[in-house]
């Protein structure tokens, strides 16, 4: 699975050009789920652009709310009247710029759960809370949230994307091995309470990675595919991340 963070980039005219050149460039996708995640202004628009594509669409936010008085907001029943497969929850730039807390983020979660539509749960850690050997404990943390809220079966339909703060948008990449040991750490966390969910969950990573450092992440055992923010701005590298990520899968 490859999903493009558009983040609050672009305007009706980039994307238009983005989206025909990843269309022309995509090719045989057999393998790969591709998403692209645009500003929430642009989903309709990028909704009918994909129109008949194998690409799948995911908004970058929702609210914990099904409607009502909550200026600016935007509820997963909109996200569905676009067609939106997927939504971002918890991005590390959600929860340092707004302060989103872990049971905000929950209840997002839980919220997207029932309305089927499919979360891109976003955890990491840091840079000095991995320094101070704190990774486990944080992501296990976001993850705990979750499950105080709703069971493992929440899991099922969802996906994980383990971040590591200090990889976004620095252009430091954490290490194939860095970033295994964490995805395995979060699939056994998972495992113990129903071994199926903990097999099948898709972990993505997201944090530079980029056309050539994706064969290489997306060999370990434990990592699923990419959540991707700079590099999915440009039509040949997310191009590149997704025919690694299709050759990967076969
Ligand atoms: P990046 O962003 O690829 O630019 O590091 C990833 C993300 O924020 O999801």
């Amino acid at each position: 699975m490859v999903a493009g963070n558009w983040k609050m980039n672009g305007s009706i005219e980039s994307i238009k050009i983005l989206l025909d050149g990843i269309k022309q460039g995509l090719g045989e996708v057999n393998n790969a789920e591709i998403i692209v995640c645009p500003s929430s202004i642009y989903l309709g628009e990028v909704h009918s652009q994909i129109k008949d594509t194998v690409i799948s669409l995911g908004a970058q936010n929702v609210s914990e709310h099904a409607s009502g008085a909550f200026t600016g907001e935007i509820s997963v029943k909109m996200l569905k009247d676009y067609n939106c497969k997927y939504s971002i929850i918890g991005h590390s730039e959600r929860r340092t710029l707004y302060s989103e807390t872990d049971q905000l983020i929950a209840k997002k979660f839980v919220t997207l759960c029932e309305a089927h539509t499919i979360p891109i749960f976003c955890i990491g850690e840091l840079l000095d809370e991995r320094e101070a050997g704190k990774t486990e404990d944080i992501v296990g943390r976001q993850i705990d949230a979750v499950l105080d809220l709703a069971d493992i079966f929440a899991f099922k339909n969802s996906v994980i994307a383990y971040e590591p703060v200090w990889a976004i948008g620095t252009g430091k990449t954490a290490t194939p091995d860095q970033a295994q040991e964490v995805h395995s750490f979060i699939r056994k966390k998972l495992s113990v309470l129903d071994a199926d969910i903990g097999e099948q969950v898709q972990i993505l990573y997201g944090g530079s990675m980029n056309a050539s450092n994706v064969a290489q992440l997306l060999s370990m055992p434990d990592i699923d595919g990419g959540l991707i923010g700079g590099a999915s701005l440009k039509s040949a590298d997310f191009l590149a991340i997704c025919a690694a990520a299709n050759a990967a899968a076969e």
